[in-house]
């Protein structure tokens, strides 16, 4: 057979059908995808947050989906088709330069975001992702409701969660902060109120903790560790001042708890994602010696806050 140009001709054609036929014709022709448990449609609000995220380019950065090789990496939910199926073009996304948003809504309070987005440093200090503070109060607010609603029923169920103690939390901090740090004491479970921290307050942990506090928490708690970090206008409840503890029952086992698990309705992040337990005593050494004055010089500390010698919370009240 010679390579004429009507055989050329003849094999383009081909080509081009079985092109078409596979990508055009055959999708048709497979079962329709239905939507999954947690897929549900946008509130209009989410719908116009949904074209800002598309207009100012966040799927750069972002993806939303999770294969099944992410899955180890702490992703709660192993992404499905019929998660998409009300979400028309899909925003999969190809780049990760920032987290997968695919179960974002509720991971954050409301203003935990109104802060990042204004500024991304305000919550964490390291952060490369660029400012949106150019953006309107009531798109703000769109694009907030968007990034809630991501996740679908799985997100609802969160969110309530965050509403639900937002509104507790809000009361305990109405009541002032010294009722506030107690509500914060109760709310953690008695064995870690008591936990010490096992790990000595060394120069070098120390040295660890700060570095560690002001890669993370230094614009919330505030170099002076009283709360009043540049995102704390944004924030309600404000940021923790840690000096009260110098006058209210603590542990590192406390601290401990609330870093690692964050406090649900409020800024506070969860940190067990994020840092490994060593750091996270670390930066509750830093956090005992610098703001609420533990002294590691001290005889009473020897080399520094030993687990053993820690003193016990003083009795309730
Ligand atoms: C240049 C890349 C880049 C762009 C563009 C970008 N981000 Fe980010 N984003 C990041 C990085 C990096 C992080 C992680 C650090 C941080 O929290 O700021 C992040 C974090 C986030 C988080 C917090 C996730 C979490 O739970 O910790 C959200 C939500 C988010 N981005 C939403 C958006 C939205 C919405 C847009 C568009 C308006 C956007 N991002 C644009 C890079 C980017
Ligand atoms: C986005 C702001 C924000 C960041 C970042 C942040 N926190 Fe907080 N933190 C808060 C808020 C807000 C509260 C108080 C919530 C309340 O009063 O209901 C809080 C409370 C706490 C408490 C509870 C104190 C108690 O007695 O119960 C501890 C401990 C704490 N933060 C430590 C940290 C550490 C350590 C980091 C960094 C690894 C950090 N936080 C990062 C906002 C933040």
């Amino acid at each position: 057979m010679g390579m004429t140009p009507r055989m050329v001709g003849v094999g383009m054609a081909i080509i081009a059908s079985a092109t078409a036929w596979s990508v055009l014709f055959l999708p048709g022709l497979t079962a329709p995808i239905r939507p999954s448990a947690i897929a549900r449609r946008l509130t209009p609000l989410e719908a116009r947050g949904r074209i800002l995220y598309i207009r100012n380019g966040c799927i750069g950065c972002h993806t939303q989906y999770v294969r099944p090789s992410d899955w180890g990496l702490s992703a709660l939910r192993v992404s499905q088709p019929g998660d998409y199926v009300y979400d028309q073009p899909h925003l999969l996304g190809s780049e990760r330069t920032g987290p997968d948003l695919s179960q974002e809504g509720g991971q954050h309070t409301n203003d935990w975001h109104w802060a990042h987005f204004r500024d991304p440093r305000l919550t964490r200090p390291a952060s490369i992702m660029p400012r949106f503070r150019f953006l309107s109060r009531p798109r703000m607010r769109a694009l907030i409701a968007y990034v809630q609603s991501l996740g679908g029923k799985m997100a609802d169920a969160r969110m309530a969660r965050q509403n639900d103690w937002h509104r507790r939390l809000l009361a305990a901090w109405r009541r002032g902060e010294d009722a506030n740090a107690d509500f914060l004491y109760r709310r953690v479970p008695a064995p870690w109120r008591v936990l010490p921290n096992p790990y000595p307050a060394t120069q070098a942990a120390l040295a660890r903790g700060r570095f560690v506090y002001e890669q993370e928490c230094i614009n919330c708690h505030g170099p002076l560790g009283d709360g009043n970090g540049p995102a704390a206008r944004y924030l309600l409840p404000r940021p923790f001042n840690f000096t009260l503890l110098k006058r209210h029952p603590w542990s590192g086992g406390l601290l401990y708890y609330q870093i690692m698990n964050g406090i649900t309705g409020s800024a506070m992040p969860y940190f067990k994602q994020d840092l490994e337990s060593a750091k996270i005593w670390d930066v509750s050494n830093y956090i005992a010696v610098e703001f609420i004055g533990k002294n590691i010089d001290s005889g009473e500390t020897g080399s520094g806050i030993p687990a053993a010698r820690e003193p016990a919370p003083p009795p309730r009240p």
